[in-house]
């Protein structure tokens, strides 16, 4: 299998490359491809570049480029395509929506119409989307996979313009696509833009801790290295044109979920239990809040025999744990230091 994987220096592509050739049965070869936006991060992965040199390479490229991601296929004579590459974070799309219309949809667009006009060499294109297309629940029911979409923020409508694109490009050239759509992912490597690694480290630094609106807002929490085994799974053995919900069995209302958090923090400190907990700070709601999401994931438990593995409090300590461990990533994360190697490295993306 020669994969292209496009945000491979992303959260989760840097999981799923790391899982594949670290603890799954991965004998082919992985492209990464990535545009290394803020949000993409090459280091995560210079351990895994010297340790599989025939398994793995990273080609810096924006998926909206034609002619780059063009040559990339061919090069590379690509046969299976893993897309998580997007702009990922809702907040930001609400305040500058601009490149999640690029890259989320102009750039999925682009990567189907190559993949078409070499459709005999494909072997399956898999799009990662997400479950915040189907919109918000009330307080009962579950996202099925026909559930209709009903987008609320500019994030998610661009995931589903770009999922409605990749279904159409089977129902019309036969392109055999799979699709996912799951559930708010945690883990190592996570930018601290997102509620569970934002809350650990500023509870870390004694910072307040921003929950939006009243906190009674409900995700359904999967822990990543899950989510890559669903992934694989799909494209291993998902039937062509199918859609899978991914989901961790594990509704949260994000009070709790950050109260679990402080107590996870307060225990591996030292801190008297309770304390962190006083970092809490309500803040203004995020507008068009979706107020729950809980994925049904029975088609693919049935049809494939997947089901989420990490419990949740086993899940937040090792979060927990990565984070404390990881220092010096965390710092050049945040400080943006990284950028400066991939403007060495990396002198023409
Ligand atoms: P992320 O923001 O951490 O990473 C996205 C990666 O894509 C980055 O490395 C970035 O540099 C790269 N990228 C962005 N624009 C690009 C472009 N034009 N060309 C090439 N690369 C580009 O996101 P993530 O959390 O890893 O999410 C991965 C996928 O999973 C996304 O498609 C997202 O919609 C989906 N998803 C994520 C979650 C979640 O909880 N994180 C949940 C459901 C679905
Ligand atoms: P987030 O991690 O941004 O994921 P998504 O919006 O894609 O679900 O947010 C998860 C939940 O946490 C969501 O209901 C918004 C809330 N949230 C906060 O309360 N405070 C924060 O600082 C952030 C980033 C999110």
């Amino acid at each position: 299998m020669n994969l292209l994987v496009t945000g491979g220096c992303g959260f989760i592509g840097t999981n799923f490359i790391r899982w594949l050739l670290t603890a799954a049965d991965f004998t082919g070869k992985i492209i990464n491809v990535d545009r290394l936006t803020y949000a993409g991060n090459p280091e995560n992965l210079t351990d895994i570049e010297k340790k599989f040199p025939n398994q793995y390479i990273f080609v810096p490229a924006d998926i909206c480029d034609k002619d780059k991601m063009a040559a990339v296929f061919d090069a590379h004579d690509i046969d299976t395509i893993c897309h998580f590459a997007a702009e990922s974070h809702v907040d930001r799309s609400i305040v500058a929506p601009d490149d999640f219309i690029n890259t989320n949809i102009l750039g999925t667009f682009n990567l189907l119409e190559i993949a078409r006009a070499r459709k005999a060499r494909i072997e399956r294109f898999h799009h990662v989307s997400t479950d915040e297309v189907y919109g918000s629940l009330g307080q009962n029911g579950y996202f099925k996979e026909t559930t209709p979409y009903r987008p609320s923020s500019p994030y998610s409508a661009s995931k589903a313009a770009s999922d409605h694109l990749v279904r159409a490009y089977h129902a019309t050239y036969g392109l055999p696509v799979t699709l996912s759509n799951c559930s708010n992912n945690y883990g190592p490597y996570q930018f601290p833009e997102k509620l569970i690694p934002l809350m650990i480290l500023n509870a870390v630094d004694e910072k307040p801790l921003p929950v939006y609106g009243n906190g009674k807002n409900v995700r359904d929490w999967l822990y990543v290295d899950d989510h890559c085994r669903a992934v694989w799974d799909i494209i291993q053995q998902g039937s062509v044109g199918e859609t899978y919900n991914v989901g961790g069995n594990c509704e949260l209302e994000n009070l709790t979920l950050v109260e679990m958090i402080c107590d996870g923090i307060d225990k591996k400190l030292g801190r008297s239990i309770g304390k962190t907990r006083d970092l809490i700070t309500f803040v203004k709601d995020r507008p068009g809040h979706d107020l729950r999401y809980a994925i049904d994931a029975a088609k693919i438990k049935t049809d494939l025999g997947w089901t989420p593995e990490t419990e949740i409090k086993a899940g937040i300590a090792a979060t927990i744990d990565w984070y404390l461990e990881n220092p010096t990533w965390v710092t050049r994360v945040k400080s943006g230091a990284y950028r400066e190697w991939i403007a060495r490295q990396y002198a023409t993306v």
